[in-house]
């Protein structure tokens, strides 16, 4: 079933905007001419075939790439024009969930997800600390894990723990990419709802990079697909496909063919 319409999305408010964008990594070039927006409180899907510069994209987002040519505008902030500092700043208000959820394996479940906390935010007190921590583990369903270490955790699970301590900081964007990569169907199912509740609880305007259609359609408010360096097609999961363009056509025929 498509997503049912998101009431909370402000169509006013555009936490990205992104105009003109190229980007090239010597003769390769990358992204010719991106256009994107994100609105407040949505939730945006990113579709295209491997190596079409979806990271990428996330990279120019954060910062953490420069674009040749282009506006990159997050949050209010001209991206490239911003010094390291700036840039830092606007970063905690960025959530990452990359493909490995990259926890650190010696320290406990809570140490995991205090650790963002006690590096950035110096001034918070330890209960207040207990606090956080134990709020977006119960966000994420795994409050009895508390005192367990990463390595005794599934791989959906370990995700969670990822995505709870991206969301320990409140950040205003979520950035998942490839959120279900790797996990069983049941698995996806239950990240793919954890995406849709973190965008109602924490109120936050996520973009999401998947190759997985069913994660599209049930997370995805709008999607977009990148075709040969730009955004060509965009719309709600039927729109996307309702065309016999050879380049879309077998995203869709591969998952869901009769
Ligand atoms: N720092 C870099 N230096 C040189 N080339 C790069 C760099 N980052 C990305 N590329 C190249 O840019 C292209 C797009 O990479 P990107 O990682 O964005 O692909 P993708 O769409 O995320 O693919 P996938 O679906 O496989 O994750 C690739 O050809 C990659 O090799
Ligand atoms: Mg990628």
């Amino acid at each position: 079933m498509i997503k049912q319409h998101t009431s909370t999305i402000d169509y006013n408010d555009k936490v990205i905007d992104i105009h003109d964008v190229y980007k090239s990594f010597g003769t390769l070039e990358v992204l010719k001419g991106v256009d994107l927006q994100l609105f407040k409180g949505e939730n945006l899907v990113v579709l295209g075939r491997s190596g079409t510069g979806k990271s990428v994209l996330i990279k120019l987002i954060s910062g953490l790439l420069m674009p040749d040519q282009g506006t990159i505008n997050v949050l209010g902030e001209q991206v490239d024009e911003l010094d390291v500092k700036e840039l830092q700043k606007l970063r905690l208000r960025i959530g990452f969930s990359f493909q490995s959820s990259a926890l650190y394996d010696s320290m406990t479940i809570r140490e995991n997800l205090e650790f963002p906390l006690v590096r950035n935010k110096r001034h918070l007190k330890r209960a207040e600390i207990d606090e956080s921590v134990e709020n977006v583990l119960e966000a994420v369903g795994l409050s009895q894990t508390i005192n367990q270490m990463p390595s005794e955790l599934s791989g959906g699970q370990r995700k969670r723990i990822g995505i709870a301590r991206t969301l320990i900081l409140q950040p205003d964007i979520m950035l998942y990419d490839e959120p279900t990569a790797g996990l069983d169907p049941i698995t996806c199912i239950d990240i793919n709802n954890l995406i849709n509740e973190v965008q109602q609880q924490y109120k936050t305007s996520s973009i999401i990079i998947t190759h997985d259609l069913a994660c599209a359609k049930t997370v995805g408010d709008r999607i977009v697909m990148l075709l040969d360096g730009r955004f060509e097609r965009q719309g709600n999961f039927d729109e996307i496909f309702d065309t016999d363009d050879a380049r879309v056509k077998p995203f869709h025929d591969y998952n869901f063919i009769d």
